[in-house]
C-alpha cells in the first residue's frame, strides 16, 4: 500500500427536495450575488430552474443566470461568464445540471479569482491560486465532477480538449436529488453509468501497489453499477436505482477508488478526450467504444488485475489460465455495455474516422500527456494508434 491523501470537502445533501435548501447552502458559504450556470435547457423544461430562482427570490439572495454550458464545454462561454460575473460582482456560482455545466463553472471560477488567461491552467502553463466557491445541483449522474477536483475544457481553436486539476476547484456542496436524473433520455443515463464504472476502472487496472480495502471498496461500486445500470434500462423511473448509480458516481472519481493505490492508468479517458474534440461525442459512449480495445491491448502487462476483475466484478468462473479469464472478463464488459446500448467500437459510436483522423488523434494525446502515459501499460504514440485502429 501507498501513502496517500484524501481530501473530499464537499458537503453532500442526498435525497428528495434536498434542492429546496440551496438557499441555505449558498448562505452557509457566504454567497450574496450568484451565477446560476446550466446547460441547453433541460434544467429549464423540466421545472428545476423556477424551483430554484423561486427559492432564491425568497429567500433575498440575488441572481444572475447563463445557460448554454453544451457537451464538452467550450472555453468561449466560459470567457462571457467571466466577464459577466465580473461586471454582476458575483461572490458565488451555482452549476445545474451535467458534468459540463459544473466543469464550465468552474472555469469560470478560475477565471474569477485569478489574473490572466485562464487556460493557462488547462494548458499546464501555470497552477490557480484560488477558485470563486461553487456549488451544484446535480441532474446527471455520470462525470463525478460535484465531488472531484477536476474540470474538462475545449479551446474551440484547434479543437483541444484538457483537463485541470485543482483542490481550489471542488464544490463546496453538492445536492443530489436522484429524482431529478429521471428527466434524462437513456441514453444519457447508459453513459453515465458507464463513466461512473470507467472512473473506478481507471484507478483499478495498474501495475502498482494495491490496498485490499480499496480493492475491495471499488468492486462493490463496479457490481452496484453494472446491475443497476441494467435495472434503469427497464425501469427509468426507479428510485433506489437512480440512487445507487448517483452516489456512485460521486464516490467512483472523489478519490475514494484510488486511496493507497499508484493513480491508476487512465488512458481509457485520455483516448476518449480526443474523440470528444474531434467529433462531440458523449464521454462515456466514448470511453465504451474504445475500453475493448485498450483492455485487449494491454491487459497481458497487468494481468493479475485483470483477472481479479474478471471473477470479482464480472462473475467469471476462476477455471482455465489466467489469460482465459482475463479475456473473458473483458468479453462480459463488452456484452454488458450491449446490453445498456453502449457501442463497443467507433463504428458503432457513429464515428467515421479516416486512418489519418486517427494518426491526428494518437499524435495529439501523445503530445498533451508528453509522449505517453499508462499504469496497466504504459502508451506511447504508436500504442495509441493502434489502439484507435483496433477500435475502428
Ligand atoms: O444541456 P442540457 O440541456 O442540460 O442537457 C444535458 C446534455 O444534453 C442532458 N441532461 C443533463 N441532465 C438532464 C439532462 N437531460 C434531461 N434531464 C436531466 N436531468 O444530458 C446531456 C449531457 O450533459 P453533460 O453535462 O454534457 O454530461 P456529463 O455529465 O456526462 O458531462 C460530460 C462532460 O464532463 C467531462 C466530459 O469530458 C464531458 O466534457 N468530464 C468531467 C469530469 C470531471 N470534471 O471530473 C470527469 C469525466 O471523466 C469527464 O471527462
Ligand atoms: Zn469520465
Amino acid at each position: 500500500m501507498l501513502d496517500f491523501k484524501y481530501f473530499a470537502p464537499t458537503k453532500v445533501l442526498f435525497g428528495r427536495n434536498t434542492e429546496e435548501k440551496v438557499a441555505d447552502l449558498i448562505k452557509e458559504f457566504g454567497g450574496t450575488k450568484v451565477l446560476i450556470h446550466y446547460g441547453g435547457g433541460s434544467v429549464i423544461r423540466s421545472g428545476l430552474m423556477d424551483k430554484v430562482t423561486g427559492i432564491l427570490d425568497e429567500t433575498g439572495i440575488k441572481y444572475v443566470k447563463l445557460g448554454g454550458a453544451v457537451p464538452n464545454p467550450r472555453l468561449s462561454l466560459v470567457y462571457e461568464g467571466i466577464e459577466l460575473a465580473k461586471k454582476e460582482n458575483v461572490d458565488f456560482l451555482l452549476a445545474v445540471g451535467g458534468g459540463s455545466a459544473i466543469d464550465s463553472a468552474k472555469a469560470i471560477g478560475y477565471g474569477l479569482a485569478n489574473n490572466g488567461d485562464v487556460w493557462d491552467f488547462y494548458s499546464g502553463k501555470r497552477k490557480a491560486a484560488g477558485c470563486t466557491p461553487l456549488g451544484v445541483i446535480l441532474t446527471l449522474a455520470a462525470t463525478g465532477s460535484e465531488m472531484s477536483d477536476s474540470s474538462v475544457i475545449t479551446k474551440e481553436d484547434g479543437l483541444i480538449k484538457k483537463g485541470y486539476s485543482s483542490d481550489f476547484g471542488r464544490a463546496r456542496f453538492a445536492i443530489m436529488n436522484p429524482e431529478l436524473t429521471m428527466t434524462l433520455p437513456d441514453y444519457q443515463t447508459a453513459c453515465g453509468c458507464t463513466d461512473i464504472m470507467m472512473h473506478t476502472m481507471e484507478r483499478y487496472f495498474h501495475n502498482g501497489e494495491c490496498m485490499e480495502l480499496t480493492d475491495s471498496m471499488a468492486e462493490a461500486l463496479l457490481r452496484t453499477v453494472k446491475e443497476n445500470a441494467c435495472l434503469l434500462r427497464d425501469d427509468p423511473s426507479n428510485y433506489e436505482a437512480r440512487a445507487e448509480v448517483m452516489w456512485a458516481g460521486s464516490l467512483s472519481h472523489n478519490g475514494l477508488t484510488g486511496c493507497g493505490s499508484d493513480g491508476g492508468d487512465w488512458m481509457t479517458h485520455k483516448l476518449e478526450h480526443e474523440l470528444g474534440a474531434l467529433y462531440d461525442v458523449a464521454h462515456g459512449a466514448g470511453l465504451a467504444a474504445i475500453w475493448g480495445s485498450w483492455a485487449r491491448y494491454v491487459y497481458k502487462d497487468c494481468l493479475h488485475r485483470f483477472k481479479r476483475f474478471a471473477i470479482n466484478v464480472m462473475g467469471v468462473e476462476n477455471k482455465g489460465t489466467d489469460e482465459e479469464i482475463a479475456l473473458a472478463g473483458i468479453e462480459a464488459m463488452e456484452d454488458f455495455y450491449r446490453q445498456i446500448n453502449m457501442p463497443t467500437n467507433l463504428r458503432e459510436l457513429g464515428v467515421k474516422a479516416t486512418d489519418e483522423d486517427l494518426v491526428l488523434m494518437a499524435h495529439k494525446c501523445a503530445v498533451a500527456l508528453g509522449g505517453g502515459k499508462g499504469s496497466a501499460k504504459f502508451l506511447r504514440e504508436d500504442d495509441m494508434l493502434a489502439i484507435y485502429r483496433a477500435s475502428m
